[in-house]
């Protein structure tokens, strides 16, 4: 069944109990939020939460994995929030880019 959530403030068809990530990707919402430090684009790496690249915000509760929740009708979906600053294998940003 399709429930109505809000992504960013738009509405959003999903299907309900399917995983956040599967469901923004099928919305063409493959960017979940940028880095901290390099702002590159973010989104869903590992699909399994380890990586924390998938952090939305959801309902007002910050640091949401989205390959680990699941559609409900109504939920408020916010990206660009997330609060990783490493990189998907955990390295920080300074050391990807050479820093020392
Ligand atoms: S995609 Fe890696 S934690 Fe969600």
């Amino acid at each position: 069944m399709t429930v109505r959530i809000t992504l960013d403030g738009r509405d959003l068809d999903a299907p309900e109990g399917a995983v956040l990530t599967t469901a923004l990707l099928g919305a063409g919402q493959a960017r979940l939020g940028d880095h901290a430090v390099t702002g590159e684009p973010r989104g869903a790496w590992c699909g399994m939460g380890v990586c924390f690249e998938c952090e939305v915000t959801v309902d007002g509760d910050r640091s949401v994995r989205a390959c680990l929740t699941l559609v409900l009708p109504g939920m408020a979906v916010t990206t660009g929030t997330g609060t990783v600053t490493a990189d998907a294998c955990g390295t920080e940003a300074s050391a990807t880019r050479g820093a020392p």
